[in-house]
């Protein structure tokens, strides 16, 4: 019954990155660590005593523990309330489900998304705002300041509270709600698409395959689409939530999902493949012998929301974030509906959806969603390829054949050189920023540089200026090469090259995608000196 403050010093480094604060576990469990970042986002909101807050997490190693501390904090803090997912399980889209449908005032996510866990993989927090977004730059940067000036932290001496079973108790004055993890998300979900009409789909013997990759979306799979759609049992595979993800990389893309790919291509597959990653907010969807980039699945999800009924009355606009392909620019062209072009991260998204500016979002990182929530959303971007399944009678491959005649195809591709030296990929990007300015004009190879800069965008609903966010070479016909470094990764850095060529003539729609990118590829290393600066003659991942 003892409200403790206890001395502390600041740790360096702990500023937020693309999405959170995500560090080694080994990091994280240094004494005080958590603890003064947990402080520092309690020092950020002045009116935080009596409100409500929602915590939960993707469920890997030192989830359960962080959580602990965090309610002890929170009440130590007077937070009014905490609700909880039943064994401190909730997705991030759950999470921001709740936030929104509960009126609180934020919520706290612990996961490191589609890092590895286990006790020597990655561990993150981050703090969500009341729209059940990403908190923006303006209050990560302000949470950075406090941890870099802190001094004590507070925490309550009681706990622990019994995470696996639903109720309430109290920490303190904090009441403690330890909730169900998905029901409310799966009513959301209801509101969102036809059931009926996926329901008759399964009935009919439609197979499908989703792999939850031992982490966070399993239960939420299960849930819905084995339980409220009726599909078959087995149909979601790693459905259950492993501390380490079964030593797997819970990241849905065709590199690290190797065996759905490999399911999908075999001679029995089903009819439909789909992954989700560690904190359930990506998604990959995959036909028969097909994986939709996500990109494509951006655009085609666009050009058909009209079928699910959450949709019928058509989208406000979408946007993108810069390094994803224009496949939907042309999309919204033809809806006559804005697009907008975005820095990398969800949380530039918030301020799109809370002014009503767009509906849809999509980044080429495998995460698609609208703005139901705030944040991207594995499972919802699943159901709604099998809403247009159903709807429209379809396979994937016709769905995604068919939207290329119509509207054109965008190669797409990304190559990720992970782990390499942070100071030569920092000079690698301090030359590109210099040279950007006078490519334009410049012949390289079979291409003509339109523009290239350095991605600056200017939030159209608050003005906030994002600066240094990419560099961006757009040649005459539409083909672009990006570059710039990622800001998830925990080693070294990872140098993202982001290659897409438009393509109209549908005789030219079933070149293998590396061959048609094969050119752009070339020149964006010549340019940037890839393999001169890392060392490395191809990526550590190509997808
Ligand atoms: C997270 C964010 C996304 C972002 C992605 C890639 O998943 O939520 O919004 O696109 O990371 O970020 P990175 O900086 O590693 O390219
Ligand atoms: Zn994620």
């Amino acid at each position: 019954m003892t409200i403790q403050t206890v001395n502390t010093v600041p740790f360096a480094g702990q500023r937020p990155g693309t999405s959170g604060l995500r560090k080694k576990v080994a990091e994280f469990q240094q004494p005080g660590y958590l603890e003064n970042f947990v402080q520092a986002i309690f020092d950020t909101f002045p009116d935080i005593a009596g409100q409500t807050l929602v915590v939960g997490g993707d469920g890997r190693y030192f989830n359960r523990e962080a959580i602990q501390t965090i309610l002890r904090m929170a009440a130590a803090n007077s937070v009014g309330r905490v609700l909880v997912g039943q064994g401190g399980i909730l997705s991030t889209p759950a999470l921001s489900c709740i936030v929104r449908k509960h009126g609180a005032f934020g919520g706290i996510v612990l996961s490191a998304s589609h890092n590895p866990g286990g006790p020597h993989g990655d561990f993150g927090i981050k703090y969500n705002i009341g729209n059940g977004g990403p908190a923006p730059e303006r209050i990560t940067e302000a949470i950075f300041t406090n941890t870099e000036h802190l001094t004590a932290w507070r925490i309550s001496d009681e706990g622990p509270v019994d995470l696996d079973r639903i109720g309430t108790s109290r920490i303190e004055g904090m009441e403690v709600a330890v909730v169900d993890a998905v029901a409310d998300y799966a009513e959301l979900m209801q509101q969102l698409f036809d059931f009926g009409a996926i329901r008759a789909l399964f009935a009919s013997g439609f197979r499908m395959c989703f792999d939850g990759m031992s982490a966070v979306s399993g239960p939420y799979a299960r849930t819905i689409i084995e339980g409220m759609l009726g599909a078959p049992a087995g149909t979601v595979i790693n459905g259950t939530p492993l501390e380490d993800f079964g030593g797997h990389h819970p990241d849905p893309n065709p590199f690290n999902a190797a065996e759905l790919i490999a399911l999908m291509d075999a001679p029995d597959a089903p009819d439909f493949g789909a992954a989700s990653d560690g904190d359930g907010d990506r998604n990959m969807i995959v036909g028969r012998g097909v994986a939709v980039t996500p990109s494509d699945s951006l655009a085609i999800i666009a050009a058909n929301a009209h079928v699910a009924p959450g949709y019928r009355a058509g989208i406000k606009g979408i946007a993108r974030s810069m390094p994803t392909s224009t496949a939907a620019d042309r999309v919204a062209q033809a809806l006559g509906v804005p697009c907008y072009e975005t820095p990398t991260g969800w949380k530039y998204f918030g301020n799109l959806m809370d002014a009503g500016l767009v509906t849809l979002c999509g980044e080429e990182s495998y995460g698609t969603g609208s703005d139901h929530i705030r944040e991207k959303d594995g499972v919802w971007a699943v159901l709604f390829w099998l809403n247009l399944i159903a709807a429209s009678g379809k396979p994937v491959d016709t769905i995604v054949r068919e939207h290329w005649a119509r509207f054109g195809r965008n190669y797409y591709s990304r190559h990720d050189y992970e782990a390499v030296d942070a100071l030569e990929a920092d000079a690698m990007m301090v030359q590109l920023r210099a040279g950007a300015g006078s490519l334009a004009g410049t012949r390289l190879g079979s291409y003509t540089v339109d523009y290239a800069d350095d991605f600056v965008y200017t939030d159209p609903v608050d003005q906030s200026l994002a600066q240094k966010q990419g560099i961006r070479i757009v040649m005459t016909d539409g083909s672009r090469i990006v570059l710039r470094l990622s800001g998830t990764g925990t080693e070294g850095a990872t140098i993202r090259l982001y290659l897409e060529r438009y393509e109209a003539d549908p005789s030219r729609h079933g070149i293998p995608t590396q061959e048609a990118l094969a050119e752009l590829a070339s020149i964006a290393g010549h340019l940037a000196g890839i393999g001169q600066r890392t060392g490395r003659d191809r990526p550590t991942v190509i997808t």
